[in-house]
């Protein structure tokens, strides 16, 4: 069977636990969107990593990770998370790299800050945008351009005299040389060179032999380029819906699609967030839920649940259960709120703008729901929650119209309850 783990807001819904409690039972691990802005956080064996590239399936034997087609990869961040998770594991991961995923060269990171454009969405700066534009300017540098070192001295060579007169003055682009470049890309790449090969096809193959596969998503669908908050989104499709593409397969059907949502909201970055609470509420959620980015670490802007923006993600990701993240954090509560509709130039909307800029002047209507007191944490069973916990639940499941799979009560594996309860 295949599962997907997708983001339901705008990414650090806690994907990386979900993925990793679940990727023990998997053959195959699957990165598909996204490269090295992501950072998901795994507690393996009471060691916690922040894996940027490498799919959570890494860290069990047997299981294969594969990076598809959909992501920008650097190879020099790759090789440092593939030694760390290694010497933790003492042995190697099994990888295998979509020889048509594009290469994140240095020039794209240094692009980003003399661009100055990831300045205002607040990006991670990890050279994502650039690399996705030189994919549609069909300018990149492909993962299939390591097995030949004339060809790729050649097409690095050819980008590098486009960006050299585009840059005369920037000495961090004027002293770049393509041979320089490929050194450094192939020293980088060494451990990786038998990983190259078709993901599409072994992905195909997998699912096709009835093997566990499963789908990591990174980042969230309101960052989705497309359907997120357009332009403070990243450059890749971060949805389901997007998925067929991202790893080249036509007919590709995940029976479980996993909808990963916190218990409240999060967002890093720049762009509109209705529900945000400025002041006090937001930063006792900041410090409570240690709301700061795993890539960055950047403080977390936080705020209430935002039922239209979830509803919104729910058409993109098509999830057939929820999996909500950080249920704990708001133990001890009075009060917490719920935003059903916005209030946008006095009217009453329940469908999420496109516009932006009509986001942006979007005042949230909520409802309110009775918090709960008792330690939550210890719970293992969804019977065992405490009344109001279970109301607040079904406020979230009813207003989306999706079972609760899965309820995070903690960060450690262990700190789960499966309910047992999916669509798929
Ligand atoms: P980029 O992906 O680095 O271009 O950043 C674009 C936007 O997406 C910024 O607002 C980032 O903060 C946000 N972003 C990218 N990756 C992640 C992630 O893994 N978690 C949360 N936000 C992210």
């Amino acid at each position: 069977m295949a599962t997907a783990v997708l983001g339901m807001q705008w990414g650090d819904e806690g994907k990386g636990k979900i993925t990793h409690l679940l990727a023990k039972d998997a053959k195959m691990v699957v990165r598909f969107n996204g490269g090295p802005n992501a950072g998901h956080t795994v507690i393996d064996r009471g060691v916690k990593f922040g894996t940027h590239q490498i799919p959570a399936g890494a860290f069990y034997p047997g299981v294969r990770s594969v990076l598809a087609s959909g992501m920008v990869i650097d190879l020099a961040v790759l090789r440092e998370e593939y030694e760390t998770i290694a010497k933790h594991l003492g042995r190697r991961p099994e990888l295998l790299i979509a020889e048509n995923a594009h290469l994140i060269l240095p020039y794209h990171r240094v692009l980003e800050d003399l661009e100055g454009s990831g300045k205002a969405i607040g990006t991670t700066r990890r050279g994502i945008g650039p690399a996705y534009r030189d994919r549609a300017a069909r300018v990149g540098i492909r993962v299939i351009d390591l097995l030949d070192r004339t060809r790729l001295e050649e097409k690095l060579a050819r980008r590098l005299e486009l960006l050299q007169r585009t840059w005369p003055q920037a000495e961090s682009i004027t002293s770049l040389s393509a041979s320089n470049l490929a050194d450094n890309l192939l020293a980088s790449a060494e451990l990786f060179i038998s990983s190259i090969g078709d993901a599409s096809g072994a992905i195909q193959k997998a699912i096709a032999r009835g093997e566990e596969v499963l789908f990591e998503g990174a980042q969230g669908a309101l960052l989705d380029v497309d359907y997120g908050t357009y332009p403070y989104v990243t450059s890749s499709s971060t949805v389901y819906a997007g998925l067929p593409h991202a790893v080249g397969i036509g007919n590709l059907h995940v029976e479980r699609r996993l909808g990963v949502t916190k218990a409240y909201t999060t967002r890093v970055g720049g762009g509109p967030f209705p529900t945000e609470l400025v002041g006090e509420e937001g930063e006792w959620l900041q410090s409570a839920g240690a709301e700061f980015g795993v890539t960055t670490g950047r403080p977390r802007r936080c705020g209430w649940l935002d039922l239209v923006a979830l509803r919104h993600a729910a058409r993109l990701n098509a999830p057939t259960g929820l999996a909500i993240t950080k249920f704990d954090i708001l133990t001890g509560l009075k009060e917490i709120k719920v935003c059903r509709s916005y209030n946008l130039r006095d009217r009453e909307i329940t469908t999420f703008p496109t516009s932006t800029e009509d986001l942006a002047l979007c005042e949230p209507i909520y409802e309110s729901v009775a918090g709960w007191d008792d330690d939550i944490a210890g719970v293992r069973a969804y019977g065992d929650l405490p009344s109001a916990a279970r109301e607040y639940l079904d406020v979230i499941s009813g207003g989306l119209n999706v079972p609760i799979a899965l309820v995070s009560v903690g960060p450690s594996p262990e700190e789960t309850i499966l309910t047992g309860f999916d669509r798929g």
